[in-house]
């Protein structure tokens, strides 16, 4: 964005996000003299808008909403970077009509603290990132974690499976290996109430929690944090799958305590569920295939729910399992 000048130096990059993408951007924009402001659903762990307030970003925390509402957090921070690229063409208008200081005209301008609390005055412009539609997601997936997964495994790799939230990796990912060679197998492993499941198996974009009558206000469908949605991206449009399968919220929390117990692995959520889907996989391919699935981020940014035993309690989801029988094997 800085390069093709949609993003100015100093001015504010934007994003709505449950939390990864929107660490990374206010991990770099820094470096590169920007501002970052994150617009995040208040379902997600608390320590992911404490780590974003810590790397210097903004955070607004707003109710999770359908996407067709003007507050659903990917359309509220799209709209944050209009409002601050008005900000920018205002003031640069006022500089020019008498040459005044800035800082005598800022009374004249609007004031975007007092109509967006917690938006910093930004008069450098905005670039909204659209982790969602900006293809550049996808790119960096068929670009960089493609060609690792390839080289890192001899390109010796039967199956890749992973969850879907933007689409970018399953998208980037299944695009690269299917292009290597039409053998390899790529799949989804979508939690409960995405919609996603359903179009890949049967090019439908529903769930059973949408039937007539089930529609909750405020729906609330599984505890995973980054993956699962209900509209289709353009970036997971990109995929090219083979098959889906489901998981549980139970099974998520089941494979993270085995796999710490038994590998020393302390993974997030999605990336239990990526490995439910690696085991899904592994049993529908049978013995002797390698399987291939994304560890996306770390229990660190999960404490305040999915390692949490009170909060897993008030779910059902307490772990129990001395195996791996919860996915059927002894
Ligand atoms: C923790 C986590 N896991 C998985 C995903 C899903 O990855 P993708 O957006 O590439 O589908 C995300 C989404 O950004 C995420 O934040």
């Amino acid at each position: 964005a800085l390069e093709s000048g949609e993003l100015s130096p100093g001015g504010v990059v934007t994003e709505g996000s449950a939390g990864s993408t929107a660490i990374s951007l206010a991990t770099v924009a820094p470096a590169f003299g920007c501002k970052c402001h994150v617009v995040i659903p208040d379902d997600a762990a608390i320590e992911k808008s404490q780590i974003l307030e810590a790397l210097g970003a903004t955070v607004e925390r707003v109710r999770p909403v359908s996407i067709t509402h003007r507050d659903h957090y990917v359309n509220i921070a799209k709209r944050r970077a209009l409002e601050a690229n008005e900000l920018a063409a205002k003031d640069k208008k006022v500089s020019q009509v008498d040459g005044k200081d800035r800082d005598q005209m800022d009374g004249c301008l609007p004031n975007p603290e007092k109509e967006n609390p917690g938006f910093l005055s930004h008069y450098n412009g905005g670039f909204f990132a659209d982790q969602f539609e900006n293809l550049a997601n996808f790119r960096a997936h068929y670009e960089g974690t493609g060609p690792e997964i390839w080289e890192q495994t001899d390109g010796n790799v039967d199956a890749f499976v992973a969850a879907a939230g933007t689409g970018g990796t399953v998208a980037g990912v299944s695009t690269f290996l299917q292009e290597k060679s039409p053998k390899i197998k790529c799949f989804l492993i979508d939690p409960p109430g995405s919609g996603l499941f359903n179009k890949v198996t049967r090019g439908v974009m529903y769930t059973k929690e949408e039937a007539e009558g089930r529609r909750l206000k405020n729906p609330f469908d599984t505890i995973t944090e980054g993956i699962g949605i209900n509209r289709l991206t353009k970036n997971f449009m990109m995929a090219k799958l083979d098959g889906a399968f489901q998981g549980t919220d139970k099974e998520a929390v089941e494979m993270s305590r085995f796999l710490l117990k038994n590998d020393g692995l302390f993974l997030g959520s999605s990336s239990a569920m990526n490995c439910v889907g690696a085991v899904r996989v592994a049993k529908a391919l049978g013995p002797g295939h390698t399987i291939v699935t994304i560890l996306c981020d770390n229990g660190m940014r999960h404490l305040s729910k999915f390692y949490d035993p009170k909060y897993l309690a008030q779910y059902g989801l307490t772990p129990t399992a001395t195996g791996l029988e919860f996915m059927s094997i002894k």
